[in-house]
């Protein structure tokens, strides 16, 4: 049986851990797979985590199974931090996931089970998974144009024309905020214009949220979300905490799907089933930590205080490099590093520039040129500026 199989192609994004690994130069720089790292390189576990970890460790008294859709106490806290004002209960149907891609995993299942024949549409370029998921699936796949070369911002105009070719119970995957791999978004403005898009054209908007309080702040960066679950029937939404908590290797995410109350309870069963049928149970231990977190005011404020200095430590980074870059370059074309948000912003640099930062200058990013903001610190980024330059970006 096994001689059938065939080898699969290596995971772009994750291959890079072990290219970076393996490679003796004493100077090397590491912008490759979506993770934070402070100053020193260490990916901390935050005060909060290590807190929450310690109260269980001490409280908890069973490792029994729990419930299948996920603890209610974390379905309802993650909902109410990403919806908001706009948490309607009557139309909220969710599951705890191992990790935000199994959110997307179970979303894509979700839609292929309503509807078998629907079109999944997202932008190009988009987190490679996405597509590769999709196809692994046997789900029809089709891209919008979201990102321009030239300015390195979001080409919004060719968005909306692709978009306008969505048909009624297509899906259409957006990133929430922090778009991975380019770091350009929308304004709100324009997310409301898609909105109003996806409104006219009967399409459900599935919305990847997996970097809520890393681009501007906890609440700005869910403000998409909660205008489209305000303004559409019906709703994904695929959050992870692997980010905004560090809890990337405890597998924890949550899968939201907004109908109207009509429908939540069916919706909700066949969520439940879902989990059952992929893995049975989700995992529990970084949902537990997380409701620890989100249901006590105290260790509520100190997790939010350390999300915050992440993300203004990125932010100060990006405007370190930009600001490097316009020095050294004597012009301003790098300025959209400081616009961008998140982890990521897409250089534009061709594969071969991408692979001579790697051979000549021991820089590591994704082959599209995307690079992990937070992977630098203050002595890196004028080694990076002037590798950018050096090789002619
Ligand atoms: C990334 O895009 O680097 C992260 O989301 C990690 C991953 O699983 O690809």
């Amino acid at each position: 049986m096994l001689n059938a199989l065939k080898p699969q192609p290596a995971d772009k994004i994750l291959q890079l851990i072990g290219q970076f690994r393996d490679d003796p130069r004493p100077v090397k720089i590491d912008l490759g797979v979506g993770v934070y790292k402070d100053a020193t390189g260490l990916t901390p576990v935050m005060r909060a985590v290590k807190a929450a970890e310690h109260r269980l460790w001490e409280n908890q008294l069973s490792k029994s199974y729990t419930a299948l859709a996920g603890e209610p106490e974390f379905n309802q806290a993650m909902g109410a931090m990403i919806l908001g004002p706009a948490m309607d209960t009557g139309r909220v149907a969710s599951i705890a996931t191992p990790g935000g891609t199994c959110a997307i995993r179970q979303a894509f299942e979700l839609i292929r089970m309503a509807t078998p024949d629907a079109t999944v549409w997202v932008s190009d370029p988009t987190w490679p998974n996405h597509n590769s998921i999709l196809s692994y699936l046997g789900m029809k796949q089709r891209s919008y144009r979201y990102f321009d070369a030239e300015t390195r911002g979001v080409d919004f105009a060719a968005m909306l024309s692709d978009l306008a070719a969505v048909k009624a119970g297509d899906v259409v995957l957006l990133h929430g905020c922090c778009h991975n791999p380019t770091g350009a978004n929308l304004t709100l403005p324009e997310w409301a214009a898609v909105a109003a898009l996806l409104e006219k054209t009967g399409a459900i908007p599935l919305i990847d949220l997996a970097y809520q309080g890393f681009g501007d702040g906890l609440d700005e960066d869910a403000a998409a979300t909660r205008l489209i679950a305000q303004r559409l029937p019906e709703v994904l939404i695929a959050a992870s905490c692997s980010k905004n908590f560090g809890i990337y290797r405890e597998r924890t995410g949550i899968l939201i799907a907004l109908s109207a109350p009509a429908l939540r309870d069916v919706t909700q069963g066949n969520l439940a089933f879902l989990n059952r049928q992929n893995y049975s149970f989700p995992p529990d231990h970084g949902a537990r930590v997380v409701t620890t977190i989100l249901n006590d005011p105290a260790l509520r404020s100190d997790w939010q205080a350390e999300l915050e200095a992440i993300r203004l430590n990125m932010l100060t980074l990006r405007a370190d490099l930009a600001r490097e870059l316009r020095d050294l370059a004597g012009s301003d074309r790098f300025g959209f590093i400081a616009q961008h948000r998140g982890m990521f912003s897409r250089l534009g640099a061709t594969a071969e520039q991408v692979e001579r930062l790697r051979a000549e200058h021991g820089i590591y990013m994704v082959s599209d040129s995307r690079m992990n903001i937070a992977g630098l610190n203050s002595a890196t980024v004028p080694i990076l500026a002037r590798a950018i330059l050096a090789v002619g970006i």
